[in-house]
């Protein structure tokens, strides 16, 4: 079957792509408004963008386009250029559900979901302490693509859990226990690894 994405509605088109594009890994995204409202939302439109310097990228649905108001992430983020990118693992599955819902831009989702801030080294948003890794951004740059922005942070602080990394600094995945999102009310939270040299021995992913 063979879709022309101009015909057909955008509500379909979102069905394909996550339908297609998975697992996607999920940045949990915690923020401090300019009013000193800390909030939490996850976002599995999120990737590496580059390595040096190094920059992650999250795409948000800007409902206000079309029937709501903003989300309150984009709003933080534009005012205050600094975000907070923490990895949601397996065992947090429930809490990243509970910071998914639109909560009044007055809740500290903090509050909401039992979770514990720490204060960022850098950046004024505060990382969650349930979260073994966490990344504090300063925006790069906003993009806006229709009905969506594009969001691209510079990490300028990394955080790990002391057991994640061995002594090369290569993750201990089956520790880590990466939450994937799939499709609809579909999340990945087992994987099975796989062994297969690459043979690009000068990508860095090799070393
Ligand atoms: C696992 C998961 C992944 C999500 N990924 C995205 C995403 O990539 N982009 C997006 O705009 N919303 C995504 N959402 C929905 C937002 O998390 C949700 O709209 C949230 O309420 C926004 O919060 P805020 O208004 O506090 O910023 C996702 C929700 C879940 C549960």
């Amino acid at each position: 079957v063979t879709f022309d994405p101009k015909t057909l509605d955008p509500q379909l088109v979102y069905k394909l792509l996550i339908g297609s594009v998975l697992p996607r890994p999920i940045a949990w995204v915690s923020t401090i408004s300019s009013d000193g409202v800390r909030n939490i939302a996850p976002f599995s439109f999120f990737t590496v963008a580059s390595i040096d310097p190094p920059m992650v990228c999250v795409s948000v649905q800007r409902p206000e386009v079309s029937w709501k108001r903003a989300k309150d992430t984009i709003g933080s983020i534009a005012e205050t250029r600094e975000f907070v990118v923490n990895i949601a693992t397996s065992e947090l599955l429930d809490q990243v559900v509970m910071t998914a819902v639109s909560y009044p831009p007055d809740v500290d989702e903090f509050v909401v979901a039992k979770l514990t801030p720490v204060a960022s080294d850098i950046v004024a948003a505060p990382r969650i302490a349930e979260s073994p890794v966490n990344m504090e951004c300063q925006l790069h740059r906003m993009i806006n693509l229709g009905a969506d922005v594009l969001v691209i942070g510079r990490v300028v602080r990394f955080h790990f859990r002391d057991d994640l990394l061995d002594s090369r600094l290569r993750m201990r995945v089956n520790l880590l226990r990466p939450l994937g999102r799939l499709a609809g009310p579909d999340f990945a939270t087992e994987f099975n690894s796989v062994k297969r040299s690459v043979p690009f021995i000068e990508s860095p992913e090799a070393l």
